[in-house]
């Protein structure tokens, strides 16, 4: 037996037992007479000592020639520290060595492998092997395992059943580009990995299968961010004779269990807002609400002066940020450039405090008296206190624009607390989305999503007023869920294709199957995805899903551990049929 007793369990009750431990060694304080050393495995630390009046020569010996990460097993007698450690549960205990083994030696490690390291992001992702010896890293991996095992439970229990679909596809599009795998025995043909198993999932509808989930990678080949990785996880499902309002009660069901098994918090009821009514209150389809900062439209009391850079734009909005009347005249210029950056792109920016004695100051005051700045605090819902931030123009750029300024400023003001949590459900999510490169409308959720009942007309004379039966599950200013009840007519499918472009052989050639499938009864069917990774981050109070993947990509899509994507060999390419075009 390697070990009778793990690293993290042993206590003030076991002095005096014999236990045989295992593990890597993390520190060792060498003092000649007297050896330490940090004894780690998944499960904690246990200090052992080896002392040169109670050890015999030969273990000492070895104690001392013992390095940083070499594994050992010891067998030592659990002994009562005389300087307890109260911030490690086995800190009252040490174990007295009487044997050793060295099952294997270790490198110098490249960076500390402790809570607090030394080693950047780059080092730590290309021996990510020691990072996740590291507990931080450690609790993370265990703490999506929690997850996924709550997920799977509950939805077991509701009668939801895992069925797994296939890797080798054909493109489903999500609005990504494919990964594609080249097929040997086709020559000229590929596979694309599934950027989601999306007609997979409406097939097992048509097949009867009803309730349906899977814990699945999707691949997407877009740009990275920290909330995105090429690879990712989905919490994927479908359900069949359902409406909307099924979906939105069942998985509000699941995230609530979450919320409360995960992070031991209630969440009584989710609200549920309008695409619409979050682009006019937060500039943004996945409003962060912990906090206010809720947009004032100002047109109306803003285009009566002479203030042309007003009069002249689309929109002209504004937030009350709470408290930031005390900003200095430094900080207020450090915003007003920080929306000056060509990512975000503004002209510039007014503001107004709003003094404590009621009365107002603003950047403008040369076209505004103080009755108008009055309607301004009334409209953007400003205290005394405040300092209201005003921009203008196009109505979607200002509002972009007026929507990352919101979230920095509540990153920077701490408004954004990680374990507190607001869900709502975004719905009726326009149906199609302009786009300006193509110069085309393209399905904003995917070609799959039914438009609302009696809208299918609009689709000729209005196209982007068409809504749709789509929903996203926001948390915290991060989406983290969307789906929509689906077409399950072949005609309307064909239509929705051809709106979009596709012409009915192209149509055909890539959803020949589905629309097939829809002619041999297809039920009413609808469903969501859960980004898992995402969802993970949040419920463990982060943002950033890197930390929560084993292995995961850089922000270039490469895995500098096994360093990939790289060339392979050309025998391997002649037997795919694929050579490479080398720029002259
Ligand atoms: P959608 O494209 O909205 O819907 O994806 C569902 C959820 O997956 C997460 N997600 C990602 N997470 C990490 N990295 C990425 N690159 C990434 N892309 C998406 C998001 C998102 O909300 N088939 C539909 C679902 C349906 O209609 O049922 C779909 O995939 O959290």
């Amino acid at each position: 037996m390697y070990r009778t007793k793990n690293n993290g369990e042993l206590r003030i009750d076991h002095v005096n037992e014999t236990v045989t431990l295992a593990g890597w060694v993390q520190k060792t304080r060498d003092k000649g007479f007297m050896v330490w050393v940090d004894l780690r495995d998944r499960y904690g630390i246990t200090q052992l000592i080896f002392d040169e009046e109670r050890t015999s020569k030969d273990v000492m010996d070895m104690a001392s020639k013992l390095g940083r990460e070499f594994v050992i097993q010891v067998k030592g007698t659990v002994i009562e520290r005389e300087s307890k450690n109260k911030n490690i549960p086995t800190g009252e205990i040490e174990v007295l060595v009487s044997k050793i083994v060295i099952l294997n030696e270790s490198l110098t490690p490249p960076f500390t492998i402790e809570n607090e390291t030394d080693g950047g992001e780059d080092l730590r992702m290309k021996y990510r092997y020691l990072d996740i010896r590291r507990a931080p890293v450690r609790k993370n991996l265990e703490f999506r395992h929690k997850v996924t095992m709550a997920v799977r439970n509950y939805l077991s229990a509701k009668n939801f059943v895992e069925v797994e679909t296939p890797y080798l596809i054909k493109s489903t599009p999500e609005g990504a580009r494919d990964f594609v795998v080249p097929s040997r025995m086709n020559e000229g043909e590929f596979y694309a990995l599934p950027q989601s198993p999306q007609t997979f999932k409406q097939l097992l509808m048509i097949g009867g299968m009803d309730k349906y989930f899977q814990i699945v990678k999707c691949f997407r080949d877009e740009d990275l961010r920290a909330d995105r990785q090429p690879e990712f996880t989905q919490i994927d499902c479908e359900m069949a004779f359902v409406e909307q309002e099924d979906i939105l009660q069942t998985f509000e069901g699941l995230t609530r269990h979450l919320l409360k098994e995960i992070n031991g918090v209630d969440v009584e009821t989710f609200p549920r807002m309008t695409f619409d009514e979050a682009m006019m209150k937060y500039g943004n389809d996945k409003p962060d609400i912990r906090f206010g900062m809720e947009f004032g439209e100002l047109n109306a009391v803003t285009q009566h002066k002479e203030f042309n850079v007003f009069n002249k734009a689309e929109l002209v909005i504004g937030i009350a940020v709470p408290g930031g009347n005390n900003f200095t005249r430094k900080e207020i210029d450090q915003w007003i450039e920080w929306v000056r950056r060509p990512q975000i792109g503004a002209l510039g920016m007014v503001y107004c405090r709003y003094n404590d004695d009621g009365s107002f100051k603003s950047s403008v005051d040369k076209f505004y008296d103080q009755e108008d700045l009055a309607a301004w605090a009334k409209a953007t819902g400003a205290s005394p206190g405040d300092i209201v931030f005003i921009l203008s123009g196009e109505t979607n750029k200002v509002r972009a624009q007026l929507s990352a300024l919101r979230m920095q400023i509540a990153e920077k003001l701490g408004l954004r607390k990680a374990q507190e949590f607001a869900p709502l459900w975004v719905v009726d999510f326009p149906l199609l989305e302009w786009d300006e490169e193509t110069k085309r409308y393209h399905a904003m959720h995917h070609p799959f999503t039914s438009p609302k009942p009696g809208q299918m007309e609009l689709l000729k004379s209005d196209p982007g007023a068409v809504k749709a039966n789509a929903y996203d599950l926001v948390l915290n200013g991060n989406e983290i869920g969307g789906g929509s009840i689906r077409i399950h007519n072949k005609q309307i499918q064909a239509q929705m294709f051809d709106y979009l472009g596709f012409t009915p052989e192209e149509a055909r050639a890539q959803f020949g199957f589905l629309m097939d499938a829809f002619e041999y009864g297809a039920p009413p069917h609808g469903g969501i995805a859960f980004g898992l990774d995402r969802l993970v981050a949040i419920l463990g109070g982060q943002e950033t899903i890197r930390d929560f993947i084993a292995f995961p990509k850089n922000n270039a899509g490469r895995d500098v551990m096994i360093d990939a994507p790289a060339p392979i060999d050309p025998e391997q390419l002649k037997e795919l049929h694929l050579q490479l075009q080398r720029k002259p």
